[in-house]
């Protein structure tokens, strides 16, 4: 199994450590790709790392990957409650798939409470602030390694 990981953020994630920091935290997502490259590297997985406005540029991320990884880590962001576009990327995908979102999205207004992603999801994470990105990077090691073994 290929140990290649796609990181992909969605709309707004851009904008980290300045939009909203009392529900995203100070953190920005240049530090999240920093911290996931650490780990990545620290795990023997071989990174991309990609944030987008534009739902198109992540189908066409998820295309890539679907050619080449072993995993998706995604925070499809607002795209999340959205997008069937995304989900319907995310379906020719034959790898584990991780959904993150930096706040517990349960917690807040009732339109984030449905994720159009989470049917095709390994597993999720919410409300692990930033930490959620490493976690799910763990859990994409651990399932790459047992394939291999
Ligand atoms: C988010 C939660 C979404 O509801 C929101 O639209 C985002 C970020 C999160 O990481 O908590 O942009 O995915």
């Amino acid at each position: 199994m290929s140990r290649l990981v796609f990181v992909l953020n969605g709309p707004n994630l851009n904008l980290l450590g300045k939009r909203q920091p009392h529900i995203y935290g100070h953190e920005t997502l240049a530090d999240v790709e920093r911290d996931c490259r650490a780990l990545a590297a620290e795990l023997g997985l071989e990174l991309r790392f990609h944030q987008s406005n534009r739902e198109y540029e992540i189908i066409d991320w998820i295309h890539e990957a679907r050619e080449s990884a072993g995993a998706i880590v995604i925070n499809p962001a607002a795209f999340t409650h959205t997008s069937v576009a995304i989900l319907d990327a995310l379906h020719t995908c034959e790898f584990p798939i991780f959904e993150v979102h930096i706040s517990n999205v349960h917690k807040r207004e009732p339109f984030r409470h449905h994720s159009h992603v989470s049917s095709v999801a390994a597993g999720v994470i919410a409300g692990f602030g930033t930490q959620g990105y490493l976690l799910a990077l763990r859990r994409a090691a651990r399932l790459i390694d047992d394939a291999g073994a």
